[in-house]
């Protein structure tokens, strides 16, 4: 049984990845009814936490149904992190997660994400702050280190643990490499195999399918696996992992209905929780990845992206189970 603290997450968790404009309540809704042990919300700025800024203080929002789940924060100085992670305990999330792994320059060039890999005395120091400050289980995602001459993560590893993280996740890319190339998890299996490690450690980067999952827990032992980009338009992912590491057989493909029918959800999810014209725009950006693959999907892609009109979308869904067909998915 993999625990983090007290909480239990089976033999083998998959959890769904933060992602900014992704994982949202209405994605992570969709994402727990297949399959996913452990979910994040996006990562939230700590600055906006604390000038309690709307768009931040809204990711807050956590529903028990999404239970075990963690809040992450970012930020570049340590008070500020800490103020972030009190007010993000009172939340109540079941952990709280902290992002030394975002490369993106409006992030990373200002001191937070990942460019707290090239100060690791400074990432410990505030680790070991927002531990003290918070009475919920600590948890840390990063990457293999700045730069292929940083590749630290074994000790910095050990380090984390050292001040009291009570898992770790790891994207196998360091931040010079931002999504480039191939995740390595290599270094990952290294700090899962170190016998001075003993809190879990999950492997992150590129599972896409259930028979890579399966390889990748073979190959690297580690206790888990984080699943970002494969899990957009597809949540099924989840269970299609679960059910060929329990099975050694694939689940069919979700049909063309069941797909409808998820998105549809997401939809009203997204209705509910954003209101109307947000939630009209902002589900805009999940279409193509639901019905990649589906032949002449694209005068009804439009439809569905140019409307602001709900019983129009949700018409068209419905014209898009009763009409279309596959190629080759
Ligand atoms: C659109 C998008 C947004 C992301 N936002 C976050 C984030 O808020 N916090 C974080 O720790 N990682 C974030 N990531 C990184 C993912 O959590 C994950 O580490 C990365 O996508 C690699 O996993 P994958 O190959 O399974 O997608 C994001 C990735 C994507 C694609």
């Amino acid at each position: 049984m993999v625990k983090i603290a007290n909480i239990e997450l089976g033999e083998f968790p998959l959890l769904l990845a933060p992602m900014e404009d992704v994982s949202d309540p209405p994605f992570r809704k969709v994402c727990k009814a297949n399959g996913a042990d452990l979910m994040y919300t996006e990562f939230i700025s700590s600055e906006g936490l604390i000038r309690d800024a709307a768009k931040s203080v809204q990711k807050l929002d956590i529903f028990d149904y999404e239970r075990p789940i963690g809040i992450q924060i970012f930020g570049s100085d340590i008070d500020s992190m800490r103020e972030a992670a009190i007010v993000s305990a009172q939340a109540g999330p079941d952990l709280i997660d902290i992002n030394y792994g975002c490369p993106v320059k409006n992030v990373a060039c200002k001191g937070a994400g990942a460019a707290l890999l090239r100060d690791v005395p400074k990432m410990v120091k505030m680790t070991e702050e927002i531990v003290k400050a918070v009475d919920l289980p600590v948890t840390v995602k990063t990457r293999l280190g700045w730069d292929e001459n940083t590749k630290y993560i074994v000790e910095t590893a050990e380090r984390l643990q050292d001040i009291g993280i009570k898992a770790l996740s790891i994207h196998g890319r360091t931040r010079v490499q931002m999504y480039k190339g191939e995740a390595d998890w290599s270094l990952i299996a290294e700090v899962k195999n170190n016998p001075r490690m003993h809190i879990p450690i999950f492997g992150n980067g590129d599972i896409d399918t259930p028979q890579k999952a399966l390889e990748y827990r073979n190959r690297y032992g580690v206790d888990g696996i984080m699943i970002g980009r494969a899990s957009i338009g597809h949540p099924w992912i989840f269970n299609e992992v679960k059910h060929y590491m329990a099975t050694g057989e694939l689940l069919a493909p979700p049909t063309l209905e069941e797909r409808v029918e998820v998105c549809r959800q997401h939809f009203t999810h997204s209705l509910e929780w954003k209101g109307e014209k947000l939630g009209i725009f902002e589900m805009r950006r999940h279409y193509t990845n639901y019905f990649r693959g589906l032949s002449h999907f694209k005068p009804l892609r439009m439809k569905l992206v140019q409307s602001e009109d709900i019983n129009e979308i949700y018409d068209t869904l419905e014209e898009i189970a009763q009409n279309m067909s596959y190629v080759g998915v």
